[in-house]
């Protein structure tokens, strides 16, 4: 490909969004089935309801080509340039998936490279293909999340089961400029990896979590990076219209809003009807709060994440006027979205 002017001045637009979700959906009512827990249990703790599982028919891949899709039909029709896949759950670990994500989208020829970083990794794709954009190597670039975390958990682990789903989700960046709608602020990332140990799986059906521990650091890892993105965007914490961080789980992310003083209807949510979905979860909260009118143009809207690495982020921007597509497989009954 040719490279093209970038440098400073110019900061990445996201312009398009898109979604995937497996068809199949296991409610809390099926995992009281075959596991000794509760609907009321996993809603008190976690606000999950409901989450997406795929079959063996649906690969990561799969997920990551159709939230690709839509987000390329949402946004502008310019070429794409670049794509990075975040997922911690490759169908393979060779080839990496975002390669095989660009052929099947008919993108022969960019540059396509996976990253893994947990449940932060869409904001460390964030802020790699704004580097690509702003290095002059793309003028437009598809960033996608994409995991099947529903498979890690051991199949009889109550406290891990309820928390986990499956899906994808996409955005398109173009080069613009830092005041437009839809320009992204600096990335704020981190990551301590003398936690390691906390969330870790050396294959799908082995995952270990220390809950407790985990949800501390998520609270004060997401603030803090949450603070530090909005001072970097010249933002008070007042200023905020939309807090859309992770959806690990809704008491975490309810906690986060209360530390920053971002008032709780202001905090984006679809864990209830998701689950975790790991580096899909952040994108697919943008494309449902999209569709559902939740996040209009002109707010301003911090992204905030946390997972295993330890790894975190968070980045400030002013939401873009967007078609709002409803994406498939997505229902807007029963969640306890606000
Ligand atoms: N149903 C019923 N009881 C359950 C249960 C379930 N699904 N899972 C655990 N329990 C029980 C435990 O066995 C324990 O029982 P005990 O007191 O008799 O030992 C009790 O509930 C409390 O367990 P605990 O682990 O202390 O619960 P918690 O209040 O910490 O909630 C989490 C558990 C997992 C919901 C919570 O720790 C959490 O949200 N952690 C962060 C998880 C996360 O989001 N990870 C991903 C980050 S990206």
């Amino acid at each position: 490909m040719t490279a093209v002017p970038g440098g400073a001045g110019c900061a990445a637009v996201i312009c398009g969004v898109g979604a995937a979700l497996p068809p199949h959906v296991v409610s809390n009512a099926d995992l009281t089935a075959r596991l000794d827990t509760t609907d009321a249990w996993i809603r008190s703790r976690t606000g999950i309801i409901r989450r997406h599982v795929a079959g063996a028919d649906l690969s990561t891949t799969d997920l990551a080509v159709r939230a690709a899709a839509q987000a390329l039909a949402d946004g502008e029709p310019d070429p794409v340039d670049a794509l990075v896949v975040a997922t911690t759950t490759p169908d393979r670990c060779c080839p990496a998936t975002a390669p095989v994500v660009a052929a099947r989208l008919g993108l022969t020829g960019i540059p396509a490279h996976d990253l893994a970083a947990g449940c932060t990794g869409f904001l460390y794709a964030l802020a790699t293909a704004a580097g690509f954009i702003a290095a002059g190597t793309a003028r437009t670039a598809l960033v996608v999340g994409a995991d099947r975390l529903a498979a890690l958990p051991a199949p009889e682990d109550r406290t891990t089961v309820p928390l986990f789903g499956d899906g994808a989700g996409a955005v398109l960046l173009r080069r613009g400029s830092p005041d437009e709608y839809g320009a992204l602020g600096p990335v704020v990332l981190g990551s301590d990896g003398t936690g390691a140990e906390l969330i870790r799986a050396s294959r799908p059906g082995a995952l270990r979590m220390e809950g407790a521990d985990v949800f501390r650091h998520a609270v004060d890892r997401m603030s803090t990076a949450s603070r530090e993105a909005a001072t970097a965007a010249g933002w008070e914490l007042g200023d905020v219209d939309r807090l859309a961080p992770h959806q690990a789980n809704s008491r975490i992310t309810s906690f986060v809003a209360r530390r920053l003083g971002v008032p709780d209807d202001h905090r984006l949510d679809n864990v209830g009807e998701v689950g975790n979905t790991g580096a899909a979860s952040i994108p697919l909260l943008l494309t449902h709060s999209t569709a559902d009118g939740r996040l209009k143009p002109g707010h301003r809207t911090l992204l905030t994440a946390f997972g295993a690495g330890l790894a975190w982020g968070a980045v400030a921007l002013t939401w873009p006027d967007l078609s709002p597509t409803r994406p498939p497989g997505y229902t807007s009954s029963g969640g306890s979205r606000t």
